[in-house]
């Protein structure tokens, strides 16, 4: 039968030194018997932080790839509130915009007539319903799918004319290019690209958009925090 291995045997220690070890030993055991409350302590406390601190990881992992992966377009559309009827005010016989945006846009249209250039305004705030009937009825007529619809015009409840703060303006000395990528050829639209962001006014749909069509004629007005903030999304 093997001999049964035994540490003070091992390495051949006089007994003192070998009474000394077991004394050592059990005094180590006492300590650790007394910090392993404190050890236990420890822990459980970076234990319970890594687990929220992964929980709050994930969720917020998880919500950036929503918002990347979903930012609640619509065919490329971000929604839009209808503004409150009260911000309204009528700027021309068939057009109102928002409140906060009327003067700034009086003053941009009275600079460029100093200018010589004269901006015609075309089309400012527009109801959801409108909208529906916008995007439905021509969509029917027209016989265009939704895809095809929305690269021209929004689908109802996903306008920026819907909020006030949206206009699109033509050039009065061509009129045949309202509406019509051609108005960027016209003096109206240089104007605007060198003067329209002094009076907080930013192009909405420019070239690079995928999903809806180029329209020079179609700006936003972003001077105050109430625009800012509906149109943060689109900003991104
Ligand atoms: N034409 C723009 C996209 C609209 O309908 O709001
Ligand atoms: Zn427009």
């Amino acid at each position: 039968m093997e001999p049964k291995e035994d540490i003070n045997q091992v390495f051949d220690i006089p007994f003192a030194k070998r009474t000394y070890l077991e004394n050592a030993n059990s005094k180590l055991f006492i300590k650790i018997l007394l910090i392993s409350p404190f050890i236990l302590l420890l822990v459980s406390f970076t234990g319970l932080r890594l687990i929220r601190d992964s929980k709050t990881f994930s969720s917020s992992f998880l919500s950036t790839q929503i918002d990347k992966n979903n930012d609640q377009r619509i065919l490329g559309h971000l929604p839009y509130k209808e503004i409150s009827k009260e911000k309204l005010v009528v700027i021309e016989p068939h057009i109102q915009v928002h409140v906060d945006m009327s003067e700034s846009l009086l003053k941009m249209r009275e600079a460029a007539k100093k200018d010589g250039i004269y901006l015609v305004f075309l089309s400012g705030y527009r109801s959801i319903n409108l909208q529906n009937d916008i995007f439905y009825s021509l969509k029917s007529v027209r016989n265009q799918i939704a895809s095809e619809r929305a690269r021209v015009s929004a689908p109802p409840g996903y306008s920026e004319h819907s909020t006030g703060f949206a206009i699109d303006i033509g050039d009065y000395m061509q009129r045949d290019t309202d509406f019509e990528v051609e108005f960027e050829n016209t003096e109206a639209f240089k104007w605007l690209q060198m003067n329209a962001a002094k009076y907080h006014f930013k192009l909405s749909f420019n070239k690079n958009n995928k999903h809806i069509d180029y329209e020079p004629w179609h700006w936003r007005y972003e001077g105050s925090i109430e625009a800012l903030k509906i149109f943060e999304n689109s900003n991104r």
